[in-house]
């Protein structure tokens, strides 16, 4: 099968080359060769590679850039996934949609399942919201997969911020009153590839198991590497930023333990994560 991703040269795009099947034939392509914001530029490139499935995970993930230069969220995260599943359905190839649980306002206290009602608190939610909604439009066999707290060994994210803090500062401050799942980029890939192999179409949340707040994942990413660095846990009012994530943010999922895709514990992901982070990335 030939598989196109956008976004590729991000977390998950490269993940997803490291971790395809053999049989998959994964084209990644990064923003200069597929601007997603650019019609012409998507069809072209779909109708150059016939890919029979592309991974839409190209957007603009600054959760506080969104919030600051909304223009700019809108046009990536809503007008690109616009862009791919017009083309996409016009090659007649299947669409798998990347989102997120910024999508929900976390004001309930139970994890989010796949139905319930999403309303976004930032820009970067309610954006990739739009994605969701244009690809379930114009899309007929489309997967919009919400995810997590996406982290590799070596991109620049919470995990690689914590170690760079670390080595900075004498103790940390972190957020303890906003819920999330840490999901590793190489568990989401492998579920996806156990998505798309089925094939299944719909809504899925594919999270690594279990809650955590930041500070909870800041304590286990230094505890995991015996780093004896003190962590003050603080509210999420004391750290002053321009997006507003959700209080709860954490995701279950009905529909992938139904396909028999069970994604593993948070804690164990993120000790495979630092155990491979010496290791050269092999993308
Ligand atoms: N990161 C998270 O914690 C998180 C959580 C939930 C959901 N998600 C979703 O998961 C997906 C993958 O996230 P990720 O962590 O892999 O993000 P990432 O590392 O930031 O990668 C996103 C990629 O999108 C590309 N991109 C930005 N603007 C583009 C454009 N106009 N045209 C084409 N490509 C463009 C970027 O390429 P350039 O850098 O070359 O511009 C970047 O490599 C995204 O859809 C995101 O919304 C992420």
């Amino acid at each position: 099968m030939r598989v196109l991703v956008t976004g590729g040269h991000g977390q998950l795009g490269r993940a997803l080359l490291r971790t395809a099947p053999a049989g998959m034939e994964v084209v990644a392509l990064g923003s200069s060769d597929c601007d997603v914001t650019d019609p012409a530029t998507v069809r072209a490139i779909v109708a150059r590679i016939e890919p029979e499935l592309i991974v839409h995970c190209a957007a603009w993930t600054d959760v506080d850039g969104c919030e600051r230069h909304p223009e700019r969220a809108w046009r990536v995260n809503a007008l690109g996934a616009q862009h791919v599943a017009t083309a996409c359905a016009e090659a007649g190839a299947a669409l798998v949609y990347i989102s997120t649980n910024y999508v929900f306002d976390g004001e309930r206290d139970e994890p989010y399942h796949e139905f319930d009602r999403p309303n976004p608190l930032s820009v970067y939610g309610a954006s990739k919201l739009a994605g969701e909604e244009v690809v379930r439009a114009l899309c007929p066999r489309h997967a919009i997969v919400r995810t997590a707290m996406l982290y590799d060994a070596h991109s620049r994210n919470f995990v690689t911020t914590v170690l760079r803090l670390a080595r900075e500062q004498p103790r940390l401050r972190m957020v303890a009153d906003q819920y999330g799942n840490p999901t590793f980029v190489d568990d989401l890939a492998r579920a996806l590839w156990q998505l798309v192999a089925q094939p299944a179409y719909g809504m899925f949340h594919l999270v690594n198991q279990g809650a955590a707040s930041w500070y909870d994942w800041a304590v286990a990413v230094l505890e995991l590497l015996d780093l004896a660095v003190p962590v003050d846990p603080i509210p999420a009012s004391e750290f002053r930023r321009a997006a507003r994530p959700p209080r709860n943010g954490v995701l279950t999922s009905l529909a992938a333990p139904a396909l028999g895709i069970i994604m593993p514990d948070w804690r164990d992901a993120l000790a495979r994560c630092l155990t491979s982070r010496r290791a050269p990335e092999s993308s």
